[in-house]
Parts: structure tokens; sequence; C-alpha cells
């Protein structure tokens, strides 16, 4: 886990600025940054374990290859991601592809609402089985729910899978725990505080996976 704190925080100096304010106002929900946010999200993170050292590691120690991030907001997370590791990336996100941010590679991505049946066609289309899914659109029952029965995770999946919930407080857990967890064989369920998009903005993400073997201990967050 250390090597994918060092490797993150290395990789984000690499970037001076995420979004624009002029680009940030006009977009239609802000890219889901509220202004706290925004004037924090180019500081350094702390050495505190955050949502993407996570997924950076768990994508590094289980050599997964097909990542999906639903809700991408700036590319903060695509960015680390992009940068350490090797696997091909599928986004998914309401605003347009944030073009101020120059990823180290090329990823795809396809513009939709999570509540729209239609908008998933074309990531549907290619059939990918994914190994690892972040979840972090629209944090609601309906979110929830629309994301699983719109793409229809289950056939979207690889064999074995690993899905991270953004977000994660008690009643998103229980949703996920009476929709979605009946529908998948779930062996490993976590939900853990830590550091998210912003230094020292610490909150809950519920991981669900069918690995027995994902026993981490995430002491440090
Ligand atoms: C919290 S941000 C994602 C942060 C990003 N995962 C990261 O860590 O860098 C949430 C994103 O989801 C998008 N979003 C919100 N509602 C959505 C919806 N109904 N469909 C698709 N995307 C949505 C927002 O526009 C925003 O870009």
């Amino acid at each position: 886990m250390d090597i994918a704190v060092k490797q993150n925080r290395e990789c984000l100096k690499e970037v001076k600025r995420f979004i624009s304010k002029k680009k940030w106002l006009a977009s239609g929900d802000l890219y889901g940054l509220p202004a706290h946010c925004f004037e924090r999200i180019d500081l350094p993170q702390s050495n505190s374990y955050t949502y993407s050292d996570y997924i950076v590691y768990l994508i590094n120690k289980y050599k997964l290859n097909n990542y999906l991030e639903i809700g991408i907001s700036v590319l903060k997370n695509i960015y680390q991601v992009a940068s350490n590791t090797k696997a091909d990336i599928y986004a998914f996100d309401i605003n347009p592809l944030n073009d101020e941010v120059k990823l180290p590679r090329d990823i795809t991505f396809f513009r939709g609402n999570v509540v729209v049946k239609n908008d998933w066609r074309a990531l549907k289309a290619l059939n990918q089985k994914h190994d690892i899914i972040f979840s972090d659109a629209l944090h609601s029952l309906e979110g929830i729910k629309a994301e699983y029965d719109n793409y229809y995770f289950e056939q979207h999946l690889a064999d074995k899978w690993i899905i991270i919930y953004d977000d994660a407080y008690d009643h998103v857990v229980k949703h996920i725990q009476n929709y979605i967890e009946p529908r998948l064989d779930v062996k490993f369920r976590k939900q853990i505080v830590i550091e998210g998009w912003v230094s020292e903005d610490r909150h809950p993400i519920y991981i669900i996976s069918n690995r027995e073997e994902l026993n981490e201990d995430f002491k440090r967050t």
C-alpha cells in the first residue's frame, strides 16, 4: 500500500490545476465538486490513505486489467489510476470529459446519466467484463439501483470482481445490502473511513467482492 501512496502523491505533482474556475462554474453540477472541495482540489494530499491509493493498490496487487469508474468529475482519481496502473480504463459521467487535464494515456469515456437506460448503450455494446468498478456518481438508492439495472452489472463483471462505493454512509450501505448484495455472490464486504479526493475530507467507502482473499487491514486510514 505504501508504494501506491508514494506513486499517487508523486503523480499528482504533475497536475498544476485540475479545472479552471470558469469551466467549473459552467458545468451544470460543478462537476460534483462543491465549493469547499474546489478550493482544495489542487492542494497536496496528506499521507493518509485515500480511496485512490486503495484502488491503485488493489489493481496492482491482484493484477486487475479492466477498471470502470462511474462519476469521474475533473479526473483526479482517474489521473492516479492511469499513471500508476496498466488497467484498461472505462469511464462514465454526466459531464463532458474535462479536457483541461492531460491524462498520461487514453481512456474510454462515455457521457451519460446513470438513471437513463439509453445512455449506457454505447458502453454496453463494448461487452466489457470489469475486474473492478468504482461507483462515485449518484449515491442515492435511485442511482445505485440505476447503474446496476441499466448497465446490467452482473453481465459486465469479470469472474472475480470488486465494487467500491464512495460516500457509503450507513443508509447507503443499507441500500447496497438490500438491493445489490442479494443479486451477487458477495464473499467480502467492508465499510472503511478513508480520505477522498481532497486532503482531510474523510468519509466512508463500502467495498463488496466475490474475492474471499480480500482481507486487507487498512489501519493507517
Ligand atoms: C464525486 S464526483 C466523482 C469524483 C471522482 N470519482 C474522483 O474521485 O476524482 C461525482 C461525479 O459524478 C457525476 N454525476 C452526478 N450525477 C450523475 C448522474 N446522474 N449520472 C452520471 N454522472 C453523474 C458528477 O457530475 C461528478 O462528475
